[in-house]
């Protein structure tokens, strides 16, 4: 594809994303929630609609390119061909519902598996990070700078503590600077991005909750990679790290070397 027509196609999916400023207000007041597999997976009314206006985003503007997302089943596509979406329409659902703040939206685009267009939209903080192929990284529109190298003992680590076995957790928690957890994928991967924490680990992400975060990695010099190292197939996804260069293979040591993680 060429670049003017990548432009196109963002700026179109930059002025979608601002149309939801009008619309979460109204879903949020009215919000209905219900629960998926067990009591702590929830969906809401948000979620869905979000991702039913971007699918009729899809439909008038791009009617071949296919959406892989969470609110839907995606057994009729083949992500790795072709033009791919992957949305997570709202990442931090609970957060959304005991909080409302500390949630996302997240978008990436693909082409043959390629990423070429990555979305955070932070809806609460009104910040809206994006990154584009081989153009950079940014905030509001404003270009983000390559973070500073950050060892581990002068970083923050982010993770969900409940699935790490204790040995390994103090480990951790005793070679960081200090651990904190927003609870949205998305938004505790942005610090990474940001240079404000020196990485976020997931032990079971799926393919919508770090589909943007491939492009950002690859502009801003960041490492991601599954658990063990390896290269991430985004249409599956599994243990995954965003990491700043300077703590990586410290984290991923530890993280292997005593009882790991569930
Ligand atoms: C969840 C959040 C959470 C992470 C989970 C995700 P959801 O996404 O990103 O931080 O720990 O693995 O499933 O369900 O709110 O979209
Ligand atoms: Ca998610
Ligand atoms: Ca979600």
């Amino acid at each position: 594809m060429d670049d003017k027509s990548l432009q196109v196609i963002d700026e179109r999916v930059q002025t979608w994303l601002r149309t939801l400023d009008e619309m979460i207000p109204n879903l949020v007041k009215d919000m209905q929630l219900s629960t998926k597999q067990n009591r702590y997976d929830l969906v809401t009314n948000v979620d869905r609609t979000i991702q039913n206006d971007f699918e009729s985003f899809l439909h008038e503007h791009c009617p071949q390119h296919q959406l892989l997302a969470e609110e839907k089943s995606n057994e009729d596509i083949n992500p790795k061909r072709g033009h791919t979406w992957v949305m997570d329409p709202i990442d931090g659902t609970m957060n959304l519902v005991k909080q409302q703040e500390d949630y996302c939206i997240i978008l990436a685009y693909f082409i043959d598996g390629q990423p070429m267009l990555s979305y955070i939209y932070d809806y609460p903080r009104q910040q809206l990070y994006h990154a584009k192929r081989g153009s950079g990284a940014y905030v509001n529109g404003k270009k983000l700078p390559t973070p500073p190298h950050i060892p581990l003992q002068e970083g923050i680590l982010s993770f969900g503590a409940q699935f790490v076995n204790a040995e390994t957790l103090n480990d951790l928690f005793e070679a960081a600077f200090s651990y904190r957890s927003i609870g949205a994928c998305g938004l505790d991967s942005i610090r990474v991005i940001k240079g404000q924490f020196a990485a976020h680990f997931n032990t079971n992400p799926k393919p919508w909750d770090i589909a943007a975060q491939f492009l950002f990695a690859e502009e801003l010099g960041l490492r991601m990679t599954t658990l063990d190292g390896e290269e991430i197939d985004f249409t599956k996804a599994g243990p995954f790290i965003i990491s700043n260069s300077g703590c990586h293979q410290e984290v991923l040591d530890i993280l292997n070397s005593k009882g790991g993680y569930i």
